[in-house]
């Protein structure tokens, strides 16, 4: 399997530069502000989306200072909207610790996420990145809604493969697709190699959170908690996989453990029994190499170099990583 240390190597440089960024916009002066921001830098994750950005950029002509403001901009989006989704999801352990929830209670949670999100919205407006603010802000419309559209489906129950396909293309796919056109934008005018990298990281970000929610089916630990997926309702794909092969009655009396036993440790194993049974996993990992697919195939106009095999490296390891 790739490491990301591997993919990491070329840019050791630049991933500082990005990270010393990261950590001047986290900064205050309010006590327990800081305090909170000090815990999310111990417990960085694995920043893939900082490196999706420098390495777009060197693709399509060199990392330039805006490149690092873009890298930091997203990490920073990226960090305030997992604090408030632990909130939302109830979850309680965030890599491999209490989440921020968990330790702080949800009123802290909700206002560190929006301290978050508005120290990158202000480090872009202070050097003029209007172009990045841009696609970025565009792409924080798109979580929420599809945050949204995921908690109007849990209540309902009645999610099909297209919806699911349009809340992990909003809630993920669009932060991601966001990365790959910031990096481009920060070296090149060129919207239609801007473009391409925004429809690369789009498919990337499909096949990442097809990965995010077969994961939540294992037992290994991924420093998060498993198996959270159906106790909070959210049908992903696997499962609505299952549904499909089902009959009538048997789909009922899924739907009817999902919706009244979600806490039922052993109705939820039920549940995932019968997700493995009619091979949801086997499915979603097909459905995750298609996109894996299309992602490589708009990389194709570019010739072969050093930093295109790390991009392609990168991208393996989006659906090859056990965390
Ligand atoms: C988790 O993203 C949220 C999803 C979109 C599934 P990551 O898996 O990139 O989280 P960290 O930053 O590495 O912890
Ligand atoms: C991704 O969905 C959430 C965001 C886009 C923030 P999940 O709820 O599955 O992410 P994890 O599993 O908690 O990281
Ligand atoms: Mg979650
Ligand atoms: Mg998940």
């Amino acid at each position: 399997m790739v490491s990301i240390q591997d993919i990491q190597a070329p840019i050791q440089e630049e991933l500082k530069a990005f990270d010393k960024h990261f950590r001047e916009a986290m900064k205050s002066k309010v006590l327990l502000l800081d305090i909170i921001t000090q815990n999310i830098i111990k417990r960085k994750g694995k920043q893939i989306r900082p490196l999706f950005v420098l390495l777009s950029a060197k693709l399509c002509g060199g990392i330039t200072p805006a490149t690092y403001r873009g890298a930091a901009l997203v990490e920073l989006l990226h960090t305030a909207t997992l604090v408030h989704d632990d909130v939302v999801d109830d979850a309680d352990e965030r890599r491999g610790f209490f989440s921020i929830s968990a330790l702080w209670k949800n009123k802290a949670a909700v206002l560190v996420g929006d301290f978050l999100l508005s120290r990158g919205l202000l480090m872009s407006l202070e050097f003029d990145d209007f172009t990045l603010l841009k696609i970025v802000s565009h792409a924080v419309k798109e979580m929420s809604e599809g945050e949204l559209l995921q908690m109007q489906k849990a209540r309902k129950l009645n999610i099909d493969e297209p919806i699911y396909f349009e809340i992990i293309r909003q809630k993920t796919a669009s932060l991601i697709a966001a990365c790959c056109a910031c990096g481009a934008a920060s070296t090149t005018q060129d919207t239609q190699i801007i473009e391409k990298m925004r429809q690369f990281g789009e498919y990337v970000g499909m096949a990442f959170q097809i990965k995010d929610d077969l994961l939540d089916y294992g037992t290994e630990d991924i420093g998060k908690p498993l198996g959270i997926d159906i106790k909070e309702r959210k049908m992903t794909l696997p499962l609505i996989h299952a549904l499909n092969q089902a009959g009538r009655t048997e789909r009922h009396r899924i739907v009817n453990i999902i919706r009244n036993h979600n806490e039922d440790k052993d109705k939820v194993n039920e549940v995932i029994r019968f997700v493995k049974g009619y091979n949801g996993i086997g499915y979603s990992q097909e459905m995750m190499k298609m996109y894996m697919q299309k992602a490589l195939n708009e990389l194709e106009i570019f010739p072969q170099s050093e930093i295109k095999q790390k991009l392609i490296d990168l991208v393996h390891y989006t659906i090859e990583r056990n965390k």
